[in-house]
């Protein structure tokens, strides 16, 4: 708003209207600005809540419970920018205050949980994103949408860039999970088209770090798990498919990277560490540095599983300027600790 025909500040307005010189109070306090994390008591959730209130955000952690815990946030309780609302995303949104930036991380995101949830993962991936979108849409706020690597299915390119579209199985197995994510980011594009909103998708790649649950089915806590119990590490098949690994520091930097920055607006960027290693590769390497001594089984082949994973980060790395610096040794030798104290912690209760 102009006043006395002037184009300045309020505070330089009333010095000249008045004539009377008024002291620079120095900067106006500002609000931190407020991120709401759906799946905030998540594992990859979780990171993020310590993260934005590190960087002095306000942060609000929505989350039912259903393969997250309180564990992972309690060190939170009790910030005073930080607060915990225990509630189902598919379920109406309504929120007084303003929010800047919503991430919607809620979803079940292991196979294990996906087959044991299969209608709370199409949910929270229909419901639950349509539901987040609108929350941004009226509250103006941006939105970051969590994706995944899933949505290429077992790819046929490789390794996997933006602009591939997939090869899925939309009745398998993993389709629950694959499918609905692949629905959520065409609703993130209906809104970005249809109504302008800010959004960003992150197709997130295989990342692993402190809390995990170690009972989740995924593969790293699995393996360092087992060998840390002595059991043998048990491949699906003779172990040859592919992943690559993200350490969830990277991850964590590579995803604010993508919130924070701005002209982002309807980017879909794959993030990971783009490091491939076959499965059998990655059980030596965790024998050796856990000390296991139980060996290495074969099993059947799942459904779906798809036989090669590696991002081809170069569009995260022009754009967000990411870089994983955290290679796989270095990730997994300050794993095992932690993994060794919560078997320890297990055992006690016992
Ligand atoms: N960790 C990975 O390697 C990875 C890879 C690709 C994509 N992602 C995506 O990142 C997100 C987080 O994954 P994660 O590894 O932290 O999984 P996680 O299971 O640890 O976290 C998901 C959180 O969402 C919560 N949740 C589930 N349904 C909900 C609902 N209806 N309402 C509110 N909260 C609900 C769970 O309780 C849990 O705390 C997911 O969307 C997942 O698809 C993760």
């Amino acid at each position: 708003m102009t006043l006395c025909g002037d184009s300045g500040t309020s505070r330089k307005l009333n010095s000249r209207c008045s004539g009377i010189p008024v002291p620079d109070p120095g900067p106006l306090p500002t609000e931190p600005p407020r991120v709401l994390i759906t799946g905030g008591a998540g594992f990859l959730g979780s990171h993020l809540c310590d993260r934005f209130l590190k960087e002095g955000w306000r942060v609000v952690a929505l989350d039912n419970l259903l393969t997250g815990s309180v564990e992972h946030i309690a060190h939170l309780m009790g910030h005073e920018r930080f607060r915990f609302i225990h509630y189902n995303v598919t379920h109406y949104l309504y929120f007084a205050e303003p929010i800047d930036l919503i991430l919607h991380f809620a979803c079940p995101a292991s196979p294990l949980d996906y087959a044991q949830f299969p209608i709370q993962t199409m949910k929270v991936d229909s419901l639950g994103t349509l539901n987040s979108l609108g929350l941004a849409r009226a509250k103006g706020s941006r939105y970051v949408f969590a994706s995944t690597s899933e949505v290429y299915g077992d790819p046929r390119e490789h390794p996997q860039k933006e602009s591939y579209w997939g090869h899925v199985n939309p009745v398998g197995p993993r389709s629950v999970y694959t499918e609905s994510k692949r629905f959520s980011e065409a609703m993130c594009m209906a809104y970005h088209r249809h109504h302008n909103l800010d959004v960003r998708i992150a197709r997130i790649f295989n990342t692993y770090g402190t809390r995990m649950r170690l009972d989740d089915g995924r593969v790293i806590p699995t393996f360092i798990a087992r060998a840390l119990r002595c059991q043998p590490l048990v491949l699906n098949g003779d172990g040859s498919q592919t992943r690559s690994f993200c350490h969830v520091d990277d991850m964590v930097d590579g995803l604010v990277r993508l919130s924070v920055q701005d002209d982002l607006n309807g980017v879909v960027v794959n993030l990971g560490n783009p490091e491939e290693v076959t499965i059998r590769s990655l059980a030596e390497r965790i024998l050796e540095l856990s000390k296991g001594k139980g060996g290495i089984e074969r099993r059947g082949m799942p459904g779906d599983d798809p036989a090669r994973r590696r991002p081809d980060i170069s569009l995260a790395r022009h754009l967000l300027d990411f870089a994983p610096h955290i290679d796989l040794d270095t990730g997994l030798s300050g794993l095992i600790p932690w993994v060794q104290e919560k078997l320890k912690a297990e055992l006690k209760n016992r």
